[in-house]
């Protein structure tokens, strides 16, 4: 059955304390937003909208950002969560299927539950997602009967043999998307909050003879931002699982708890990850590679059978092919290395292709900006590049070239050539024991100050 999700990510979160919207402050490297996108997209929805309102320009780039056929709505006034829902209605015409509410401060809820929820919708024409909490707090209270939901209740509006109820709202709301859009535009706003509260469709439907069921999961799914510390702590849940996920799928971590990654990150099957290694956005790691210890990746691609760090940098655009070696101290960026290369130690690489089973020396450098554009330089394959040299690009070097250590490389090297760009080498016999004893005698003059 087809489905229409709909993301509520209007509220300010004014406790967050920030001129960024809440929906766009970041866990595992990605909007709190493109968590409930990401999730609620392994169901495969026919249509997605985003229901914005503060920082709406920003909220609406970023959820394009992270699906570009997002359809976004703006709420002018934060009236309530029915209201909001109420301004995706437009979007809803015509569409057939479940719609599914979810809120774009939830990150942690995961396809699985929400699989459950759609698959309760055959028994129930509205499924809500409910989870025992801890401490019931300002929650939403679920007034249910056997397994039958009567209605919800606001804490607000909840007496007190309601607000002992245990069994709490998340949000997440599912229902056949014809009857949503009937039963939110018949929500009002009499209510302690004067808001239109989405919960109140359950009420309605069971009105009009229809039945509500709840699907339940574990509170931390749930977990919905408001606080920069409840965002730590989201981020925290959100590695745990990562970790978890990792380790599942047959990858090694030495120390789990020191391996953070982003939402997007790929490992595969028996890589070995190292401690302190830390994935920003956009990499991935085939079968078999390692990375070792305090390494840090984004935007990236490491093929099987390579190696990287310690203590290594690989930023947007590093293509390592098989086999490649990136030791310690060296930072790649925006850089194809084909297969074998190896660059063992203190290096930079940038703007640059190099040839299979090259051999980057110590300290070499490619100076790809000069202050204004960026230059390439292009390595040919089995080249050797000695150590401590300078690659003003552009350049390029043939295959099997090699240059000599310390040079200043500002012209093309053909192939199997060998280029020496640095000052000849001159020896002064006996100047530095002259040298010495002229200072030192000095000294002695002063009185040996
Ligand atoms: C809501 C539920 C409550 C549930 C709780 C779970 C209602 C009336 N109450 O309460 O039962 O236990 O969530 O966290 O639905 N939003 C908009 N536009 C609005 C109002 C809200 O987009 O006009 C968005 C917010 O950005 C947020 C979500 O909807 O992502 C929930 O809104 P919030 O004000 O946090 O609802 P609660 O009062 O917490
Ligand atoms: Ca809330």
């Amino acid at each position: 059955m087809p489905v229409t999700l709909i993301i509520l990510a209007a509220g300010q979160g004014t406790r967050m304390n920030s001129d960024l919207p809440k929906v766009l402050h970041r866990i595992g490297g990605a909007p709190l937003l493109a968590h409930a996108l990401a999730a609620g997209s392994a169901l495969g929805p026919e249509k997605v909208v985003v229901v914005t309102g503060h920082g709406g320009a920003e909220v609406a780039a970023a959820a394009r950002e992270a699906d570009p056929e997002v359809r976004v709505v703006a709420q002018a006034e934060q009236l309530g969560t029915a209201h909001a829902v109420a301004q995706a209605l437009p979007e809803l015409q015509g569409m057939t299927g479940d719609a599914l509410v979810l809120y774009g401060d939830t990150p942690l809820i995961r396809p699985e539950t929400l699989e459950a929820l759609r698959e309760a919708r055959a028994r129930h024409a509205v499924v809500v997602l409910g989870f025992e909490a801890a401490d019931p707090g300002r929650y939403g209270r679920l007034v249910t009967a056997g397994d039958r939901l009567e209605r919800i209740v606001e804490f607000k509006d909840a007496t007190d043999e309601e607000r002992d109820i245990t069994l709490c709202n998340s949000g997440v709301l599912c229902a056949d998307a014809g009857l949503l859009a009937e039963l939110v535009a018949a929500v009002g706003n009499d209510n302690a909050a004067g808001e239109y509260y989405l919960t109140d469709v359950i009420g309605l439907a069971v009105q009009r003879g229809l039945s509500a069921g709840v699907v339940t999961c574990a509170e931390a799914e749930t977990m919905g931002v408001n606080t920069r510390s409840e965002l730590a702590a989201a981020e925290a849940a959100f590695q745990a699982r990562a970790r978890d996920e990792a380790l599942e799928n047959g990858v090694t971590l030495t120390a789990p708890e020191t391996v953070f990654f982003a939402l997007d990150t790929i490992v595969g099957r028996d890589a070995v990850i190292g401690p302190n290694v830390v994935f920003g956005p956009g990499v991935t790691i085939e079968s078999g590679a390692e990375i070792r210890p305090f390494t840090h990746l984004e935007g990236c691609h490491v093929s099987r059978g390579a190696t990287v760090g310690p203590f290594a940098r690989l930023r947007t655009g590093a293509e390592l092919a098989e086999d490649v070696h990136v030791g310690n101290f060296v930072e790649i960026k925006n850089a194809i290395l084909d297969e074998g290369v190896k660059v063992g130690h203190l290096t930079y690489l940038g703007d640059a292709e190099i040839g299979e089973r090259t051999n980057i020396g110590a300290g070499t450098i490619t100076c790809n900006y000069d202050g204004v554009f960026k230059h390439r330089t292009k390595i040919g394959a089995r080249v050797f590049i000695g150590s401590d040299t300078m690659l003003v690009a552009p350049v390029r070097i043939g295959d099997d070239a090699m240059t000599a250590t310390g040079s200043v490389v500002t012209a093309d090297v053909p192939e199997g050539a060998m280029v020496v760009a640095r000052a000849r080498q001159e020896v002064k016999p006996g100047f530095a024991t002259r040298f010495f004893e002229r200072l030192r005698a000095q000294k002695a003059a002063k009185g040996g100050k």
